[in-house]
């Protein structure tokens, strides 16, 4: 029996009781899981009170005397303004276990769903390294496409490199005046940033540069050749650069479409529609998009002189996308500044009929540093290659103090699963809208809300796994399991599905990252107290069990957030 049945079995047996008074969906939804003392679920009865004219304590305590146990409601009791039903934990028990065990790495997953998702992440502008901003953006965007593919969807990541613009031609520029030819003596993206950097501060004293920076751009959009050439050397050397952090990020994209190649077949769109009588012009000659009755400002989709703009090759990448997948849903990760914008493209994508499916902008806030802290030598904030170096460097350190004859090779596996397990963990707990501050050191503990925390867990578990050495498998007495920290844990992996899918539903990883710390901490808490290998014989073969159960849904979990778990730490 799975935890849905007995929520449906409740369900049920309040619905007859209250005879009517409220339906049984409503019924289902307002039942907890709370904490386990208290029973396995709980009714509040607030909602009946006006139906009954009797107070939610009056209520609690008739219907938990009108309500029989049954043989998987083993309790019936009230408290407060509670009705609480214990379960017989005996059969979820049996019956999450065994599902766990047999299921294994797809233990949560969705099925039947076969909806096509693209998503789009982390789409650069080519004129300097990723930074902190785009770290979070790549963790969500990689994070959320396992999670919708474990939910049954078939989903394709692509990216957009904005790479041809004003930004791209003042690193062309600068390389082009300063540059004296030379190839990158360092990782080819920061050599593109560090050009980009000495166009602010060369043009800051000479504004000059900003007229021959207009004139390159014309230039480019003219097809000059020696400007089309200088283009592609920047412009690769960035995208070289990127290459080398998606590696190391584990990303993979299934098509990576360049603004340079498609912002053309944008104009044409626009020009389209405009001609259609989609879209007006303004008294300036700018085409535009009328938004105000749908609650936004009106947007110019294309200038009266014939440039374009961010949002028009947008409209044209939007049906590039449905060319290339046919998708039911399109998910754009982008940071918050940018929420109007896609609210309004979203708008103009119906309105010119470009894309009817399912739109979706996962929008993230910032990312902080501490005061005084992992700033580059110049003193700028620190970029994502950085980051990931000094994570490594601050892992390797903590491993090396903690065991002195690991191989050089082992030590480097372990610094870059936990290094990089802590920035993950730490970037996917918060809601994608809030801004926080990085904290490499509080990440990086075995204690708190951090990835290690979890990752220790799961290689504690391995660890008894191994010391017991033999096989754990088959049957055990799962009556056995009576302590409130064993049931604790029971119903957890029991809520692993439900959490899997409301994390797809609504596009939060965060609901994975919480369940994780719950259940390792629930783990922990069992673990402090209770004997596994020196139980009993029998008491010892449902424990086992029930780690190795752990072991697995802590390793599905931490798999959605692109985590590895290791097994030793
Ligand atoms: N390159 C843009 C930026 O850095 C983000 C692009 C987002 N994707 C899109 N389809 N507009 O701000």
């Amino acid at each position: 029996m799975a935890e849905d049945s007995f929520r449906e079995e409740i369900a049920e047996l309040v619905t007859a009781a209250v005879s009517g008074k409220l339906d049984k969906n409503k019924i289902s939804a307002l039942i907890e899981t709370p904490q386990q003392e208290f029973g396995d679920y709980a009714f509040p009865c607030f909602a009946l009170a006006k139906a009954f004219k009797k107070s939610p304590y009056q209520i609690a305590s008739e219907l938990a005397d009108k309500i029989k146990p049954t043989e998987s409601i083993t309790k019936v009791e009230a408290k407060g303004p509670y009705v609480n039903f214990f379960a017989d934990t005996g059969k979820i028990a049996a019956a999450t276990i065994a599902r766990i065990m047999d299921e294994k790495n797809n233990y949560g997953s969705g099925k039947n769903k076969n909806k096509k998702v693209v998503i789009e992440y982390p789409s650069p502008n080519t004129n300097k390294p990723l930074h902190l901003g785009h770290v979070r953006n790549m963790l969500l965007g990689q994070s959320l496409s396992r999670i919708l593919s474990f939910s049954g969807c078939k989903v394709f990541q692509v990216n957009l490199n904005n790479d041809r613009g004003i930004h791209i031609c003042k690193a062309m520029l600068a390389y082009k005046l300063f540059g004296r030819n030379k190839n990158p003596e360092k990782k080819p993206d920061h050599f593109v940033g560090d050009f980009y950097v000495l166009y602010g501060k060369k043009a800051a004293e000479n504004p000059e540069l900003e007229i021959r920076v207009q004139e390159m751009l014309q230039g480019w959009e003219k097809g000059d050749k020696e400007t089309i050439r200088l283009w592609k050397k920047i412009n690769s050397w960035a995208l070289e650069g990127f290459k080398e952090t998606y590696k190391t990020f584990g990303i993979e994209f299934d098509r990576v479409y360049n603004e340079s190649g498609h912002y053309l077949e944008g104009k044409k769109i626009v020009l389209e529609a405009y001609k259609k009588g989609l879209l007006k012009k303004d008294d300036k000659g700018n085409i535009l998009a009328e938004l105000k009755k749908y609650g936004m400002p009106d947007k110019v989709l294309l200038r009266a002189d014939g440039t374009s703009i961010y949002i028009t090759q947008d409209i044209n990448l939007a049906k590039l996308k449905y060319n290339d997948f046919r998708m039911d849903k399109s998910i754009y990760v982008v940071g918050s500044e940018q929420v109007l914008h896609f609210r309004q493209l979203f708008k103009i994508l119906q309105l010119l009929k470009i894309y009817g499916g399912e739109l979706y902008h996962l929008a993230h806030g910032m990312v902080y540093l501490p005061e005084g802290k992992m700033k580059s030598r110049e003193g700028k904030v620190v970029d994502a290659d950085n980051l990931v170096e000094e994570m490594i460097s601050i892992a390797d350190k903590e491993i090396k103090k903690r065991y002195k004859n690991l191989s050089r090779a082992e030590i480097k596996k372990r610094s870059m699963q936990i290094g990089i397990g802590s920035i993950r963990f730490f970037v996917l707990k918060y809601d994608p809208l809030k801004d926080f501050v990085f904290n490499p050191e509080e990440s990086i503990s075995f204690e708190g809300e951090t990835g290690p925390y979890v990752q220790y867990a799961h290689a504690r578990i391995c660890s008894v796994l191994e010391k017991h050495g033999g096989k754990v498998s088959g049957n055990a007495d799962f009556n056995l399991l009576k302590e409130k920290e064993e049931r604790f844990l029971i119903r957890l992996l029991s809520q692993f599905p439900a959490t899997a899918e409301a994390a797809a539903n609504n596009y939060k990883p965060l609901l994975i990252a919480r369940y994780l710390l719950d259940l390792s901490q629930a783990f922990n808490n069992f673990y402090h107290q209770y004997p596994i290998l020196k139980a009993d014989e029998e008491t010892k073969k449902a424990r086992l069990l029930l780690i190795a159960a752990v072991k697995q849904v802590l390793k599905n979990g931490l798999n959605l957030l692109a985590i590895e778990a290791p097994e030793r730490m």
